[in-house]
């Protein structure tokens, strides 16, 4: 029970911490001591359960029962048993997910895929403030298809759609600012003009559920080392409405995607179902290492990872409002239903911020040109983390210590 209204008060950190009924999962990972790790957005953090896995996989199922382990370790299958771990989280069928190859790779193959259902058409539509990636995986479906690439304004995309569009491809969650379109009205819309929906999940999966059947989208895609643990470079998942799996034609259409790969028939021939967006051999170790992170959330139910969600950010901005009172704006929305799970601010020294709070043990990241950015995963994040990480940042900024640093796109990851 909470009893500490005044949020200035590290007891309300652990009282709110008690009420949560996820906490008990951070020790389901291996985080390091003395550092609070507010960047889960960019790359999750271990699972415990990851190492030994993978050391199995490496030295009994490869080193010892070598090639035999595509049937005996089942590795032939884990594209689809991994998605099948994913599918809950996005609520669809675990038939329904793919898991392959990289974000980027995944965006093109379905993005092609989804403009080849609306041959009629003649535009796709992504967003100004997308991730890059996207509008550049865009801008080259748009040159290989010979469609107009048109930039919605995030703050309206629904008045870039009409009935030449083929596909509307938006990121859920904004990188920059944790800005969350709404799902469902947009998804409506694109539907209402005749085009389809692809949302990019990188910043919702693992911390901000989503329904995408009861919302009837598409298309999807989503990384799987930020929210979902699955470590540096861990392959992307792919989702296509039961619908459209009958009619994909994905532009790399490998043997992996061959309804008889071992065959080795000259002519292509799609395996049914999502197993189509396949291409080639797929990488065993990082889906195996994906698939022991991605049990961290069994028995995770959808309300209470949202509820912790919101609970961290909110106790975030309630926090920096209180102690830091205008000096950083925070620019992610403040209503529950347009924020993802991550808080940014910003800053003209944004930079040498994050670097102060980097040398305090405080792990966010910098986002060119001015935005700080702290992600907060339900899992392993506390409201005494929040509560320790403000507390670094009022000492940063009362002692200037954000003026030590200085910019290099070098430093940029981090
Ligand atoms: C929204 C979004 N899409 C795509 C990507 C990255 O794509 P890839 O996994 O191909 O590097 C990121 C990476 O942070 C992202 O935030």
């Amino acid at each position: 029970m909470t009893t500490d209204t005044d949020p200035t008060g590290r007891d309300t950190a652990l009282d709110r911490d008690r009420d949560n009924p996820l906490c008990a999962r951070r020790d389901l990972f291996q985080l390091p001591d003395g550092i609070i790790y507010l960047d889960g957005n960019s790359l999750g953090a271990l699972p415990r359960s990851v190492p030994e896995r993978l050391s199995r996989t490496v030295t009994e199922e490869w080193g010892r029962d070598l090639i035999g382990s595509w049937n005996s370790a089942g590795w032939i299958d884990l594209p689809g048993r991994v998605g099948a771990k994913i599918a809950p989280l996005i609520g669809v069928a675990d038939r329904d997910v793919w898991v392959s190859d990289s974000t980027s790779v995944s965006l093109f193959k379905t993005m092609v895929a989804a403009c080849r259902l609306r041959p009629e058409r003649t535009a796709i539509v992504v967003e100004k403030g997308t991730f890059p990636t996207d509008g550049y995986i865009a801008a080259s479906v748009a040159r290989v298809l010979g469609l107009e690439l048109r930039w919605c304004d995030s703050n309206d995309p629904l008045a870039s759609i009409d009935e030449d569009v083929a596909l509307v491809s938006l990121t859920h969650v904004d990188f920059r600012t944790g800005a969350m379109f709404d799902m469902g009205a947009v998804t409506e819309a694109a539907h209402a003009a005749g085009a389809l929906i692809l949302w990019d999940l990188c910043h919702s999966t693992g911390a901000v559920p989503v329904d995408l059947t009861g919302h009837r989208v598409d298309f999807a895609v989503g990384c799987t080392y930020k929210y979902l643990n699955g470590g540096p470079g861990s392959p992307a998942f792919m989702y296509a409405a039961p619908a459209h799996q009958g009619e994909l034609d994905q532009p790399l259409s490998g043997w992996m995607g061959h309804a008889r790969p071992f065959d080795m028939e000259l002519g292509y021939e799609p395996v049914d179902g999502i197993g189509r967006l396949a291409s080639g051999t797929p990488p065993v170790l990082a889906l195996a290492a994906l698939d022991a992170a991605l049990d961290v959330f069994e028995g995770v139910d959808h309300d209470s990872l949202r509820a912790a969600s919101l609970s961290l950010t909110d106790y975030f901005i309630e926090l920096v409002d209180a102690r830091l009172g205008g000096s950083l704006e925070v620019i992610t929305p403040r209503s529950h239903d347009r924020r993802g799970s991550q808080v940014s601010l910003r800053h003209e020294h944004a930079y040498g911020i994050v670097q102060a709070l980097i040398a305090r043990g405080v792990i966010g990241d910098f986002r060119t040109p001015d935005v700080a950015r702290f992600g907060f995963a339900p899992l392993y994040v506390t409201h005494a983390d929040v509560y320790d990480a403000v507390d670094h940042l009022v000492a940063v900024m009362e002692q200037e210590e954000y003026a030590r640093a200085e910019y290099s796109t070098r430093n940029a990851v981090t």
